[in-house]
Parts: structure tokens; sequence; C-alpha cells
């Protein structure tokens, strides 16, 4: 045992691991780049196709470019036989569970599956990309009983996703506004599950083990599942009156408000105020402004002292009730998470294949030593 105890950083709060230049987050005033480019930028002036470029790839695409990785999203979106085999038994799980499962099965039949290179990997990472929309709508779909819809390789990522859910064709604002979305959600550095898939990747693994292990470890509700959890509480509350003494019961018995607080952040989310605005404008365009009001009142007057802390709210706070509006269930609301994190956890994956070293940190024992081996015939 070491001489004097090492100094321990539960949660890995705080510890650089690596370096990286996939996007970088200054968590004090709320900032954050993919690439080097504003989020801000990105979310109202990009697409979620140029935004998978620009993390595999580095740099912003031309034209040509741009419509070829697209051209190649559109052209990957089909599922193997073998998937939709595998959602048909697990029709009745939950739908991350049946997300990962599949991605497995995507592990198991694709062409480059034992090919770890980083350009193997920017390949496999843009076809599950492609991919997963298919997975969850198509899950969806299965356990309600309906055919799942095959993708239109006339609509983009975004609107492609919606119409293979509702089998029907998305308005642009609708198409929009999960693609900013899917934009907001594509990466973002160290967090839990892209963390947890560099793990996989400094092994060796392949990148789609890296991506089953992302999916576990999104679907924590301290992670991906906030989303879920924060329409639940607004549905719970029912009315703005109510939020402030449904929080205080939360709080004061140890509780957390969902959709709040950040490891990183300590000011606001960057991302959210992209989503906010859409939030209101749809509430009110779908005749439900009381959503809105009541995470309104939620963040300005009942969490606001919370701020003094450096608790703001994170992005998942107001996607929940653009994914409610627009007639999603609730329990697609992490999957849809995954599907704009995959570009972010490829990503993660190449940097780490490409100067690799095993992830593995030290704990500290505290238990006894040196025991000695008592035979069971003597353990009374
Ligand atoms: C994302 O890491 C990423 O980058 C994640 C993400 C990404 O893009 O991948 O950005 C995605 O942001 C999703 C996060 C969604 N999760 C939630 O909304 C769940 C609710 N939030 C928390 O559980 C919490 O804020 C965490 C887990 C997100 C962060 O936890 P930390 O950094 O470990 O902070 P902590 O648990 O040490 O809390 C510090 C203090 C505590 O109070 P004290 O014990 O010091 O008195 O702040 C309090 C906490 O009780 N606190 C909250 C709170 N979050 C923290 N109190 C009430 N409500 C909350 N939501």
């Amino acid at each position: 045992m070491a001489d004097q105890s090492p100094q321990i950083f539960r949660g890995l709060r705080g510890v650089y691991a690596d370096t990286t230049t996939s996007s970088f987050i200054d968590g004090e005033v709320g900032k954050l780049l993919y690439r080097g480019y504003n989020i801000h930028d990105l979310a109202e002036k990009s697409t979620f196709e140029e935004i998978v470029y620009l993390l595999l790839y580095g740099e912003l695409p031309t034209k040509p470019q741009l419509a070829e990785i697209d051209g190649t999203l559109r052209a990957s979106r089909s599922l193997p036989s073998e998937v939709i085999d595998v959602l048909k038994v697990v029709k009745d799980s939950h739908p991350m569970d049946a997300l990962r499962t599949a991605v497995s099965v995507l592990g198991c039949v694709d062409p480059e599956r034992d090919d770890n290179s980083v350009e193997a990997t920017r390949r496999k990472g843009i076809r599950i990309t492609a991919q997963v929309p298919t997975i969850v709508t198509a899950h969806h779909r299965i356990r309600s009983g309906q055919d799942p819809v095959d993708p239109d390789p006339g609509l983009n990522h975004a609107g492609n996703f919606l119409y293979m859910l509702f089998g029907e064709r998305p308005t642009e604002e609708e198409m929009k506004l999960m693609d900013v979305d899917f934009i907001i959600h594509a990466e973002h550095g160290s967090n839990a599950s892209s963390f947890a898939a560099r793990v996989a990747a400094s092994t060796v693994s392949d990148l789609h083990s890296a991506v089953v292990t992302g999916v576990g470890v999104l679907k924590g509700p301290w992670h991906g599942g906030a989303a879920e959890a924060v329409m639940k509480m607004a549905l719970d509350i029912g009315t703005p009156e109510n939020a402030e003494a449904y929080a205080r019961n939360i709080i004061d018995n140890g509780g957390r408000i969902m959709g709040f607080g950040h490891r990183v952040y300590k000011a606001e989310d960057p991302r959210a105020g992209h989503m906010r605005d859409r939030s209101e404008s749809l509430s009110r365009q779908k005749g439900q402004p009381q959503w809105f009001q009541i995470l309104s009142h939620l963040e300005r007057e009942v969490m606001r002292p919370y701020q003094a802390k450096g608790i703001y709210v994170n992005v998942d706070f107001w996607a929940g009730s653009i994914y409610y509006l627009l007639g999603i269930p609730d329990d697609l609301f992490v999957p849809i998470f995954a599907v704009g994190r995959i570009p972010g956890w490829t990503l993660q994956c190449m940097e780490q294949y490409e100067d690799n070293i095993i992830i593995r940190p030290l704990t500290e024992y505290v238990g006894p030593m040196d025991l000695e081996y008592v035979p069971i015939e003597d353990r009374g």
C-alpha cells in the first residue's frame, strides 16, 4: 500500500485524460466549439449531414464533399434482414435496449467488422449514423403492430427519421427542428458515453462494440435519459402554479430536477437556447402553451436561485417538450439523443485509435490486507 493516500478524483471530476480536436467546451462561460466552429453558428446555419462530415473529416465540406457524404448516408439507411428479425424478437423491450441489441447485430454482419483502421472506422461510423434512425423507427413500428417504413432517399437525415416514424412526410419546420436537435447532440467531448466508447476503442475493440457501450451508458437518466424525465416532470406538474411546490418536494427529498445541472457547464449550456425558442413557438402552434409555460417557470423562477451554484438548464431540458409536441413517444427521447451522438462516438474512437493507449485508471484499495485463508470446515 502506498505510504500516503493518493489524491482521489471521484467521477474523474476535473481530470484531463487526453487531448482532443473534437470539441472545445468552456464550462465557465458556456461555450462549445465542434472542430473549432461555434455551436451557435452550426446550430443555426449548418445541417446534420454537414456536421457528420465536419466531425469525421475535421473540416467543413465543400459542396461535392457534402453531396458525397449525404449520398452515402441516404444509400446506407436500410437494415440487414437479421436486424429486422431481432427487432421483432425484442419488440416489447425498451427502445434503448432494442437499439443496443440491434447495433450489436450490425456489428456481427458489417463487411468491415474486423478492420479497426481509422479509415474503416470512419466508413463504419457513417453507416451506423445512417442505420440508427432506421433501427429506432422500425422497432417502434414493430412494437406498435405496424410494418416498418422503408427509408425515403428523397429526404434528409432528420426528415427521414420523422417519415419512418410516422409514415408521412414531415413539414419543413418539423425537419428543421429535428435537424437542429441532431446537430446540438452530435458531439460533446469526454461525456460519460463518449468516454466509455473511448475505453472500448482503447483496448482495440471494434467501433460497433464501442457504440453498443455508448448506448448502454447513454441510457442512464443522469446522462441521456433526462429529456424523457423532464417531460414526465412537466406532465406531473400539470400547471405553472404547481411547479414551485413540485420542485421543492423533489429537492427537499434529496432528488434532482432533471434537465438541470452539468458536470462541466456552470453557466447556461449553449445548446439549450436553440431549443428554448423553438419549444415556445411549437407550444403555441400546437395549441399547448402550458408545457413551455411550466418549463419556463421552472427555469426562470423556481430554479433561478440554483444558478448561484452553477446549476442551469442543460441540452435536454427543452428537447423533451419539442419531441412531445411532435407526437414522439417519450421512451424514444433517449434514442433520439443516440441518433445525434453516433458521429461524436465515432470521432472519439477514431482519435483513440490514431494514437492509442489503453485507458486504465487506478482505485485506492482500502480493504483488509493479508488475511489468513480459513478452510470452510473451520468457518463456523
Ligand atoms: C447532458 O457530460 C456531458 O457532456 C453530458 C451531455 C452530453 O452532451 O453528453 O452534456 C448531456 O448534459 C445531459 C445531462 C442530463 N442529466 C440531467 O439533467 C440529470 C440531472 N442532473 C444531474 O444529476 C447532475 O447535474 C449531473 C449528473 C448532470 C452533473 O452532476 P455533477 O457534476 O456530478 O454534480 P453533483 O452531482 O456533484 O452536484 C453538485 C451539487 C449537488 O449539491 P450538493 O451536494 O453540493 O449540495 O449540485 C446539486 C447536487 O445535489 N445538483 C442538483 C442538480 N444537479 C446537481 N440539484 C438539483 N437538481 C439538479 N439537476
